[in-house]
């Protein structure tokens, strides 16, 4: 389990030459614009640290959160956000491209999936570029609360269907509004970053 008992923003990076390269180890959190990264983020490190909006696409930067000085837990900037202009779309990517190049790897990249429509268009697009940078992977289905728990056992078995082709992952069902799954949760996360 692991136990976060002091978090700060270390840095926001929004060009590649502000990216942190350092020995530390790190976690990452991707996914569609409003699909819940930063209300998760706030939920795992206890805090309100990470902005959350209504307005997709809130986040352009990336951002990483220190825990117990020791592991970054960072929030990286959505994909997917039609009103993006071309100009936008080539800095997310090249930023993204630098960030997953580092030598120092993530130790995990956590893909945030909203359980109500399991992946779409553009997780399929993300996971089809993603692969290239042979970085583990695990899935959490955000925003549980919306669902019964019946459907929640389809959404999880549609996901792993769904990503099958591109690896084993792990999927973590959670719910920042109530809550639910951060044990489980942070039980992995404390084995990824032991
Ligand atoms: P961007 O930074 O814009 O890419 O969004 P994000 O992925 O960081 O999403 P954010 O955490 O800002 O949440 C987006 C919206 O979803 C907000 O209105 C949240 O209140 C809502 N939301 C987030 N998590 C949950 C959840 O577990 N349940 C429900 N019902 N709503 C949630
Ligand atoms: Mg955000």
């Amino acid at each position: 389990m692991y136990n976060v008992k002091r978090a700060e923003l270390s840095r926001t990076a929004y060009l590649p030459n502000q990216l942190i390269n350092d020995s530390r180890k790190g976690i990452a959190f991707v996914g569609r614009s409003n699909v819940g990264k930063s209300s998760l983020m706030n939920v795992l490190i206890n805090t309100k640290i990470a902005k959350v909006s209504s307005t997709p696409g809130k986040t352009r930067s990336i951002n990483y959160f220190l825990v117990n000085d020791k592991d970054y837990f960072i929030d990286l900037p959505g994909y997917g956000y039609a009103r993006r202009s071309e100009s936008e779309l080539r800095k997310w990517e090249k930023l993204m491209t630098e960030f997953f190049s580092d030598d120092e790897k993530l130790s995990m990249l956590f893909m945030l999936i909203d359980s109500r429509h399991s992946l779409i268009k553009a997780d399929f697009v993300f996971l089809e570029w993603i692969i290239q940078f042979q970085i583990p992977i695990a899935i959490i289905l955000t925003k549980t609360d919306k669902l019964s728990t019946q459907k929640i056992q389809i959404a999880i078995k549609e996901t792993r269907e769904k990503i099958q082709p591109f690896g084993d992952f792990e999927i973590f069902p959670f719910s920042s509004t109530k809550r639910k799954g951060i044990k489980e949760l942070m039980n992995f996360i404390g084995a990824v970053l032991k």
